[in-house]
């Protein structure tokens, strides 16, 4: 059983698909991670964010894990923190627009539905890494609500960084991943539309766990 929540930036997505693995027993994927390590390691070993065949090269040679909770391991470093710093942030777009870099995390990314239930989140999920998946959503957000929860997200680690300003840099990664030439951020025919607007985290977990079919 595989179950993909794709959607933008700020949608809710992380929150409530590792919620919905809990409640469900099932294995999850946050692929976004996947693209902020690439990011990251690009960053620190000074490979041009514009040469797609030399990220790929650095994507494919990374070892990337997944620890307890939400720790994720970069060659064996604890990353967790720093993939979710601004720096991080404002830089993975141009890096996750590379299909080499793309095809080099394809293989990785299906491994983790063998031998498990799996609930996967990220932007193509259910358009291209699973296309045959059982429940496939897609979560949205209005874009100030969005906005809002990053800031309060970035606070709760001391970066403190303005709603107007945030609200403009999402627009912005969404416009970069959504008219990317390679795997667009886009909502499919068969994916499931979910509003998180005037919803609570639960609510949003509970209506999702309703569409996954009961037995499983
Ligand atoms: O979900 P996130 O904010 O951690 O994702 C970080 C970036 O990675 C986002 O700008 C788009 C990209 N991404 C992607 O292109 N495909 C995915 N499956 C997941 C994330």
């Amino acid at each position: 059983m595989i179950v993909t929540i794709d959607g933008p930036a700020g949608s809710g997505k992380s929150t409530v698909a590792r919620l919905l693995a809990e409640r469900l027993g099932f294995r999850f994927l946050d692929s976004g991670a996947l693209y902020r390590c690439v990011t990251l390691a690009a960053i620190e070993r000074g490979v041009p964010l514009s040469d797609g065949a030399a990220l790929g090269r650095l994507a494919t040679g990374l070892r990337i894990a997944f620890g307890e909770g939400k720790t994720v391991l970069l060659d064996g470093v604890d990353v967790t923190t720093e993939i979710r710093s601004e720096r991080v942030s404002t830089n993975v777009s141009e890096v996750a627009s590379k299909a080499e870099v793309r095809s080099a995390l394809t293989g990785l990314q299906r491994r983790c539905a063998e031998g498990a239930d799996l609930v996967c989140e990220g932007r193509d999920m259910g358009t291209v890494i699973f296309p045959l998946a059982d429940v496939k959503v897609y979560l949205d957000a209005a874009p100030q609500t969005r906005a809002e929860r990053r800031r309060l997200e970035l606070s709760a680690r001391g970066e403190d960084v303005s709603v107007d300003v945030l609200v403009a840099r999402m627009k912005e990664r969404d416009r970069l991943d959504s008219s990317r030439e390679t795997a667009p951020l886009r909502r499919a025919d068969d994916q499931i539309l979910v509003d998180t607007s005037g919803l609570t985290i639960d609510e949003v977990v509970d209506r999702l766990s309703g569409l996954v079919p009961p037995g499983r």
